[in-house]
Order: structure tokens, then sequence, then C-alpha cells
């Protein structure tokens, strides 16, 4: 396992810091809030990897160890800082130096870190498994490859061979055991990936049967991308998903008809709220009469990505992280940080997606705010949500309200809930956009 010395004097930037790491790498951290106490720690742990380090810091700032880590060790040093580096005249002639500019948090950074403890990005976390739903692979024809179940931290169980069928009593062997995932290996996820193209191609299948293998799609896309990445099979297949999202959007105009085909399973919880959201809010944008092709397409694109940057645990636990946003121990643990900061992270990484619209990060960045300042990660007020955004917020509190009640609330019913609510400009036109829609 790595060690990573972080040295920051702002207790908040080093802890960030340290989840983000924690999220990409296996490592042991170790933090100091200053130069001196970096040196003490590096004294003792002589076997650390990486530092990173801030430049000013009271008792000794970061030039004061370099210089001193120096006289012993060659160990890779990274100043974070929000200065170029030129501004330091004591990293003129720095070896095994490199410079990140602050925020930290970019993909540039972890391409650097990677780079640094390596020299080979994808050697630093190679995939051993990926996770694929029982609901999937239930609709799969035939297995992708070969099926494991995982029983430990490193602990796999190859249960089926590929080519072999599962059947309805095996997914319910593993499922009253309260195991949602199997897992394939990356290779076969490639061609799951391709079972799904298919399966996203079929034009006999119902609206139901449809909305389910859209929902199973997105549940895939968010276990694929935590192993392989963005790859270009994994966008290739995102795209193909948000088409077809869009297609059922369009053949079923009015919103109540499309959820009471839903069928809920709290197996697909989270798929289930982003394909909802996608149609309610290209939906809603079509009976504003935003009928441009590109404003669906931003809205769906943004239903399914908006929060890519979370990972599994994070979406496991997802509504009880949203009911701790407003606890002032939860703002500042590491776990609240990075939770609080995830839709600036999301917005970052669709910002490099090439073919994410324009505006979806900006919908993507805003879509946890609130027309009263009480969202975040801004607290922005309703004049300063963007028209867009405003859609995805209030689809996403409907797809909430409907998921959470799994079926037995109506539309009718969050309007009376919400309509006092959503009375600030944009926000009010779109709540009776829906009102209309609803009758
Ligand atoms: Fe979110």
């Amino acid at each position: 396992m790595k060690q990573i010395l972080i040295v920051d004097d702002v207790e908040d930037i080093r802890e960030i810091l340290a989840v983000y790491i924690l999220n990409q790498i296996e490592a042991n951290i170790f933090q100091a809030e200053s130069g001196q106490e970096a040196l003490d720690i590096f004294k003792n742990h002589p076997q650390i990897d990486l530092i990173i380090s801030d430049y000013n810091m009271p008792n000794g700032n970061g030039g004061f160890l370099y210089k001193k880590i120096r006289e012993s060790s060659q160990v890779p040093f990274i100043l974070h800082t929000t200065e170029p580096p030129n501004r330091y005249p004591d990293f003129k002639e720095a070896t095994n130096f490199t410079h990140v500019s602050k925020p930290i948090l970019r993909e540039s950074f972890f391409k650097v870190l990677h780079e640094i403890l390596s020299g080979d990005a994808k050697a630093v976390r190679r995939p051993k498994y990926v996770p694929v739903s029982l609901n999937l692979l239930k609709k799969s024809v035939i297995l992708p490859g070969d099926i494991f179940v995982r029983l430990g931290t490193d602990n796999f169980v190859k249960i089926a061979h590929q080519g072999n069928t599962l059947v309805k009593d095996d997914f319910n062997k593993y499922a009253n055991k309260n195991i949602k995932h199997f897992y394939i290996e990356p290779k076969a996820s490639l061609q799951m990936m391709a079972q799904l193209h298919d399966i996203l191609n079929l034009t006999d299948v119902d609206n139901t049967q449809a909305l389910q293998m859209t929902s199973a799609t997105v549940d895939f896309l968010m276990n694929a991308k935590e192993e392989l990445g963005f790859s270009k099979e994994v966008q290739d297949l995102t795209n193909k998903n948000i088409n077809k999202v869009l297609k059922l959007a369009e053949s079923s105009p009015q919103i109540s008809t499309l959820l009471k085909k839903w069928n809920f399973d709290e197996n697909s919880e989270f798929a289930d709220r982003c394909t909802m959201i996608a149609l309610i809010s290209t939906t809603i944008a079509k009976r504003l009469n935003w009928v441009s092709d590109k404003t669906a397409d931003k809205l769906a694109f943004a239903a399914l990505l908006h929060d890519i940057s979370l990972d599994l645990h994070q979406i496991s636990q997802l509504r009880e992280l949203l009911e701790k946003v407003g606890d002032k121990k939860f703002q500042k643990s590491p776990e609240g940080k990075a939770f609080l900061h995830h839709p600036l992270k999301a917005a970052e990484i669709l910002q490099k997606w090439p073919q994410s619209p324009p505006d979806v990060d900006t919908i993507v960045a805003q879509h946890h705010e609130k027309p009263d300042s009480s969202g975040f990660p801004h607290g922005l007020n309703h004049m300063r949500i963007s028209p867009l955004s405003a859609v995805f917020i209030v689809a996403q509190d409907l797809a909430d309200y409907i998921v959470t009640k799994k079926g037995s609330g109506s539309i009718q019913d969050w309007i009376k809930l919400k309509k006092d609510y959503y009375i600030r400009g944009e926000f009010k036109k779109i709540i009776e956009t829906i009102s209309e829609s609803a009758n």
C-alpha cells in the first residue's frame, strides 16, 4: 500500500484531499499542519512514497520542508499552491518535483498522482471484478462471462460459468441473502455492454420493459465506471441509453402515464431515480415549449450522470446523506465535505466528456441548489439558478417523492405538498406545468 504525507495548515484541505486520494487508490495517509511536523513524521516513516505540500504555513513553509527532506531523500514532492511555481525560488532546481495549482481536485492532479506512484496510471488500481446488479443479469439472455459472488474484501467465489444460465430460483436464493450484485471480470463487462447495446436496440418491447432496461443500464454503468473509468465503451453505452430515454419521453407526453408503467424495485432505486428525472425533466421542458432537441438532450444527459462522482457506497447511502447535509458536524467531517462537493466534482468530470452537450455541467453543478438558498454547494437563490437547472431540481424532487413512496404517492399529492414552496420565478411556472401535465 502506498504511503502519502499531506502537508497543509488548513485541515479542510488536508481532509478533502485525503478522501479524494483514498477514492482513487489504496493508500495510507499521514497528515501534518506545518513543515516541521511533516519533517518529524517523515523521520519516523522514511518509507513514505509521496509528499504533497502547501507552501505558506507557520512553523516551516513548503520550501523549508523540501530542502530538509532532500538532505536525506529523493521522495517525490508535489507543491500544491495557488501561485505558480516560479514564485518560489526554493524550487528553482528542484528534483523529483511537480507543481499542482489549487484547487487540487482536478483530473490533472490525479494524473500526476498516478504517474508519480506507478509510472502507469492503470497499474495503480487494476480492477479485478465489476459488479453487476442481479436485476440486470436476470435480463440478459446469456451470461456475459463467469459469475462471481463476493464473500469478503478480496474473496470472490465463482458461482456460474460463462454459457450457463441462472434460473429465477438462483437469483432468488442470493436476493434472499440480501446480495444485490454479482461480479464479472472486466473483460466480460465489455461483453455485457455489447449485450446492453442489443437490448436497448430491441424495438418489440413495451414502454414498461424499455423503462426497466434503461434503468438497469444506468445501474450497470454506475458500477462499470467505478472499475473501468470513463472508457469509450462506458461513454458510448451512456449515450445510447440517453437516446433511448429521450425516445420514451417522446412517446408518452403525460408524466403520469409514464409513471404508471413503473415497476418499482428497491434494488434499482438509484437508477430508477435517474431515469425518472430524465423523463420528467424532458417532459416539463417540452410542455414549457422549450422544444429544442438540445434542451431535452441536456436534461437527459444531466439526469443520467448528475451523480457520476459518487461511489457505490455513497449511492447506497444517498437518502441518509441527503438528510444529513444540514447537520454542522456532518458538514465538517471528511465524508460530509466530499458529499457536499459531489455536484462540482461531477460537473468537472462531465466538462471533459466529449459528447456532453453545453450547459450540462451547469445543471449538474446546481442539482442540489434550492430556490430558497437552502441548497448546496453554493446556497444559490432562485435568481441565480439557471432555468434548466430549475427544471432539473423540481424533476428530481418529484422523482425522489415517487421513488420513496414506491408508486403509492401521486403527482397530485406531491403538488399539494410543494406548491407553496416553489413560488419563486421559474420554479412557479415549472410546478404549474407539472400540475397541468398531471391532470
Ligand atoms: Fe447529487
